[in-house]
């Protein structure tokens, strides 16, 4: 019960599989790691970054958290973006929110969860700004979905206006941001059609000059 020993013989088996398939792989991966992607997404077990779009060790640089939330102050996050463009030099930033959001639900309910709900304060936030545009809407359902999507297109915009990313651009890095949705229900992505590249796409009232 302490060890979780079935755990421990999942991975000695998951790691002979890779093995097999390519003896090297975790001896090229010890000496670097060279991902093209940076990945925000839901902590949500559902979720699961990697494996939603089939990709190995050593492709995707993750951040995950509650809703898949940028925050200005939070350093983690920060940290990661930072690490991410400025070191790794990957040159997409995908912010992966996904519909069904246990978050995103309860921001947009009233009960009252503890803690989480001065993180969830971001999303009850992003209500406001687009309550003519949610509450319009005929179902719950249709309200939450789309306060998932919009949650996303305002984490891309909250990665963009960082100083980090801002700085980037000015060195004339390629760095790509992007917004994409999953649904649990069907385990496909879907493409938000945001993809923001460089400063002149962002809102002047951010742009530092
Ligand atoms: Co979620």
């Amino acid at each position: 019960m302490r060890i979780l020993k079935n755990i421990f013989e999942q991975n000695k088996k998951w790691a002979e599989k890779v093995k097999q398939t390519d003896p090297d792989f975790f001896l090229k991966l010890s000496k670097q790691q060279n991902p093209e992607y940076l990945w925000i997404g839901c902590s949500d077990s559902r979720v699961p970054a990697n494996q939603i779009v089939d990709m190995l060790p050593g492709q995707l640089f993750v951040h995950r958290n509650i809703a898949n939330v940028v925050i200005h102050s939070d350093l983690n996050c920060l940290s990661v973006i930072q690490y991410a463009v400025e070191v790794l030099r990957v040159k997409h930033i995908i912010v992966c929110g996904h519909y069904g959001c246990g978050g995103i639900q309860a921001a947009w309910e009233n009960k009252e969860h503890g803690l989480i709900d001065n993180w969830l304060r971001h999303i009850k936030d992003i209500y406001r700004y687009h309550q003519s545009k949610i509450d319009v809407l005929e179902t719950d359902k249709q309200k939450v979905d789309l306060l998932c999507e919009l949650n996303v297109i305002e984490q891309v915009a909250n990665v963009c206006h960082t100083t980090i990313v801002q700085n980037v651009w000015k060195t004339g890095q390629e760095l790509a941001v992007h917004g994409w949705i999953y649904d649990i229900k069907d385990g496909i992505l879907k493409d938000l059609n945001i993809c923001v590249t460089n400063l002149e796409e962002i809102s002047e009232h951010y742009r530092i000059k």
